[in-house]
């Protein structure tokens, strides 16, 4: 039967109508199918993601069959997300290395750093920002890509997340103005203060981690949960982070749906949550004064935490 299919459309819509019929998850890179099937059949064969249509029509030749087919079949089998089957993934516009050693990059706050954080950073000067929990180091080398004039930090408590981190510092070019540091939150960046300090930490709740599907058990779970609210590192980093902002320094945060404990919690916080192209996502902005303002009240929710 697979010996029928021939061109790259082919294989692109034999693969999205397997992983239809298989009941796959998505929401690692992409949220269908045929966009899946997209993104394998083309990173397989070493092609870019705006192929134009024209090339659709090329043939597969024997062992690019053998190779397709074999990763459509892990994808279905294994729950293995597609980026890490290929190796790569795109964020911001950017190609980044992607493997089992950090999560797959997928932030909203890709969106942020196309837009160039308009209108947040509109009155601001930017001259260091940090990325709090980099993971593979999609955001803080994305902000360097796209601010040329920032320095970045990266850091991640994770080993394997750094040495990820460290090949896509090189593979885009960007040593020298992005730095990796091992770091828990802020202990590795001790007396050092940011323009911006961007984060998308783990938090999903335990119970929703229990009930994930299959693909996300190939993620490292430290990069998910943060305790039976999704907030226990949340909380770290909003007693912190004024200690490591500049005066007029802003914070934002990824929460995702642990966004409504979380104003239950700080009531009075003016948390902004921001708007993207779909509405809200869950990430919110705070500027360095109202984290000083609100700092007791912080304190008391973060000592009830490990
Ligand atoms: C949700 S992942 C995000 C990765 C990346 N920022 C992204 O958007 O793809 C969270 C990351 O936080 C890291 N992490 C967890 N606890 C940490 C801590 N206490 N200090 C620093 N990093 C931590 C994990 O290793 C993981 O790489």
């Amino acid at each position: 039967m697979t010996h029928e299919l021939s061109s790259i459309i082919d294989f692109i819509r034999y693969g999205a109508s397997r992983f239809s019929a298989a009941g796959l998850t998505f929401g690692h890179s992409h949220d269908n199918p045929i966009d899946e099937a997209t993104h394998l059949v083309l990173a397989a064969l070493h092609l870019p993601p705006d192929l134009p249509p024209a090339y659709g029509t090329g043939r597969l030749v024997a062992d690019e069959r053998e190779r397709v087919l074999a990763l459509i079949e892990r994808r279905i089998v294994e729950r293995v997300p597609v980026a890490y089957l290929v190796g790569e993934t795109w964020f911001a516009g950017l190609k980044f290395k992607s493997d089992s050693r950090a999560l797959v990059p997928r932030s909203p706050i890709a969106e942020l750093i196309e837009g160039r954080f308009t209108p947040w950073l509109d009155d601001r000067h930017v001259e260091r920002a940090l990325d709090l929990c980099t993971g593979s180091g999609c955001i803080g080398i994305a902000m360097a890509e796209y601010n040329p004039d920032w320095q970045v930090d990266i850091v991640d408590i994770s080993d394997d997340a750094l040495s990820l981190a460290n090949e896509n510092i090189a593979y885009q070019h960007v040593e020298g103005r992005v730095r990796a540091i091992k770091s828990d939150l802020f202990s590795g960046v001790k007396g050092e203060r940011y323009d911006l300090i961007v984060s998308n930490p783990p938090y999903v709740t335990n119970d929703e981690y229990a009930a994930m599907p299959a693909e996300y058990s190939h993620e490292p779970v430290l990069g998910l949960t943060s305790g039976d609210d999704g907030l226990d590192i949340t909380l770290r980093i909003l007693a912190e982070a004024a200690d490591h902002l500049t005066d007029d320094g802003l914070l934002i945060v990824e929460v995702g749906d642990s966004e409504h404990a979380l104003v239950e919690l700080l009531p009075e916080l003016p948390f902004v949550w921001l708007e993207f192209k779909v509405g809200q996502m869950g990430i919110f902005a705070l500027e360095r004064r109202d984290l000083v303002e609100h700092a007791s009240a912080i304190a008391a929710v973060r000592a009830t935490r490990p």
